[in-house]
């Protein structure tokens, strides 16, 4: 049977079933968020809280989600963002999510704390692969490993700048799932209270693979989720700034993004140490509690760089609409976390493929209701009454002498 005909018919529909498949401790990390939920909230509520104006009579035939990024063809302006340990959802978790990536049409991006390598993530799934950098602390190792990214055919590269500290996320210290992990009694229980996914996940990966690991670490540091990082292979120092960046845009042929901006000050110095394109991301709300959501800094971040790169925006996408309301805001392109997570923790491939399906059958229903048949046509046209920060119509002339009603 398949996901629709079970009757999974939203992203919030394929969540509940991922409660309900995953350990509690492995639900909470992908779930939960930096100390009081309060970007992870405003992520979302952000995107309700816009209202589009449906358009009637328009030919609507020959509409399509489809469009371009960096000169390849996707399916929509949609790809999925980088997950650590996604390989807990279901065996193989990273394959699932990039194969699932490639029967769509969308970029996947691989992490670097991946729990498969990367090289058999791209030999299993191919596809249009992206990969997402923690910059590790000995510059020479972090070259290297760049190389290597290179070497294994990725042509775009994503660096996350947005975590210098570690974040506070109090549910993984309560629940048990800090990292270095722990084998405690409590940890034990709650593994060993979900038997199916010791049965589905933990058993395969321990007959065919060994422990759990982070599996692109480089053979001199211990990667298992157990060990204790050394100074050398910590991937959050406090010490970044934009000459790391600079010497890996001198190595990096191919196109290259920072990912965790949230200013449009450091979007220009992007712009200016020769990135082809931001990730706005606060994270899905996993850092900086206090954040905005991506979608409210876009508009200034567009007037600050105008089209000198392109500005994906990433955190709190759950429904077609929301791509289709980044783009009229001025995104290039909308990534997401945690939906083909919990698709793959709930059925594999085909569950983030279905999350990935959700998100392009609504993006396309809702085109028609608004009477758009192109990516390019979508435009601030679409917004009902906006507030303020969001820009207006280059016609907006004809819409002011209307007297709106005030919210
Ligand atoms: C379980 C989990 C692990 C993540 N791991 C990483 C990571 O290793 N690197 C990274 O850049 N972002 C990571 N992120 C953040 C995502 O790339 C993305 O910014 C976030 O999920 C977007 O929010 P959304 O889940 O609401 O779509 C992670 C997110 C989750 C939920």
């Amino acid at each position: 049977m398949t996901s629709e005909e079970l009757g999974l018919c939203n992203i919030e529909d394929l969540r509940q079933i991922a409660r309900k498949r995953l350990p509690r401790p492995i639900f909470e990390y992908i779930d939960g968020a930096a100390e009081d939920g309060i970007a992870l909230r405003n992520n979302r509520e952000v995107y309700r809280s816009l209202n589009l104006k449906n358009r009637v009579l328009r030919d609507v035939s020959r509409r399509s989600t489809a469009t371009e990024i960096f000169g390849r063809k996707i399916a929509m302006p949609f790809a999925i963002s980088p997950t650590a340990s996604a390989g807990l959802m279901c065996d193989g978790g990273e394959v699932a999510l990039a194969r699932a990536a490639a029967r769509m049409g969308v970029p996947c991006t691989v992490a670097t704390n991946s729990l498969t390598p990367m090289e058999e993530i791209v030999e299993a799934a191919g596809g249009n692969l992206w990969f997402q950098l923690y910059m590790w602390v000995d510059k020479e190792l972090r070259m290297a490993f760049v190389e290597r990214i290179k070497a294994a055919g990725f042509d775009t590269l994503l660096v996350t700048v947005d975590g210098s500290v570690g974040a506070n996320r109090e549910h993984d210290r309560k629940s048990g799932y800090a990292m270095p992990l722990r084998y405690t009694p409590k940890l034990i229980a709650r593994v060993l209270a979900n038997p199916g996914w010791c049965l589905r996940v933990l058993a395969p990966q321990y007959l065919k693979r060994g422990p759990f690991r982070k599996a692109n670490y480089p053979a001199e540091f211990s990667s298992k989720l157990t060990d204790k990082p050394t100074d050398h292979e910590l991937t959050k120092p406090d010490t970044q700034c934009w000459d790391d960046i600079k010497r890996i845009r001198d190595i990096w042929p191919g196109h290259m993004l920072v990912k965790g901006l949230q200013s449009w000050e450091d979007v220009v110095l992007a712009a200016d140490n020769g990135m082809d394109g931001v990730v706005l991301s606060n994270h899905g709300g996993r850092y900086l509690d206090s954040a905005p959501a991506p979608l409210q800094v876009v508009p200034e971040v567009r007037r600050a760089v105008g089209d000198r790169l392109k500005i994906i925006i990433d955190s709190g996408a759950r429904r077609g609409a929301d791509i289709v309301k980044a783009i009229a805001m001025g995104a290039d392109m909308v990534m997401s976390g945690r939906p083909t997570l919990y698709g793959a923790a709930a059925a594999g491939e085909d569950g983030a493929y279905r999350a990935l399906e959700v998100f392009q059958t609504e993006m396309n229903r809702v085109m028609a209701q608004l009477g758009l048949n192109r990516i390019e046509d979508i435009s601030p046209h679409v917004f009902w009454n906006p507030p303020d920060w969001v820009p207006r119509p280059k016609d907006a002339r004809v819409v002011e002498q209307i007297d709106l009603p005030t919210r």
